[in-house]
């Protein structure tokens, strides 16, 4: 068992029945939870593989492949859906090979779809890190992609 793993499980010798904030700590730790983890919680928390991945697939929080070194978000709020918000959406996913949910293959970006920045002013808005890039058009999609 991975070193950083058996710490994490130390703390949780009292509450091995409490299989989502191990999940929880686990992610903290290693940024997602790798099917060893997965493995590793199935075999301390005393139940299968199946049912802890079952558990955690059921919470949009947990990840399953590790983060990309940049975080992409596309908003598909209101103001940004009726302002063409899925067309950029479709254009980064065509651009980067990549479903909201997932990490390129280089590890580079993981996107994600957001239901409101909060700045429907600018809509539509796409985040990257902690930049809000807005009145988003397709064309600017991949001159703000290659810039990181
Ligand atoms: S709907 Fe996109 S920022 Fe509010």
């Amino acid at each position: 068992m991975p070193h950083e793993l058996a710490e994490i499980f130390k703390s949780y010798q009292a509450e091995k029945g409490a299989v989502i904030p191990l999940l929880q700590k686990v992610q903290e730790n290693l940024g997602y939870l790798s099917k060893e983890a997965i493995s590793e919680i199935a075999k301390f928390s005393g139940i299968s593989e199946s049912e802890v991945f079952g558990v955690a697939s059921f919470y949009a929080q947990f990840r399953f492949t590790p983060r990309g070194e940049h975080s992409l978000k596309v908003c598909l709020g209101t103001a940004c859906h009726v302002r063409g918000g899925s067309n950029i959406l479709e254009t980064v996913e065509r651009e980067l090979g990549v479903q909201p949910g997932g990490t390129t293959s280089d590890y580079k970006f993981s996107l994600e779809r957001v239901a409101c920045f909060g700045c429907c002013a600018l809509a539509p808005v796409m985040v990257v890190d902690k930049d809000v890039h807005g009145r988003m058009t397709t064309t600017k999609v991949k001159d703000i992609l290659g810039k990181y």
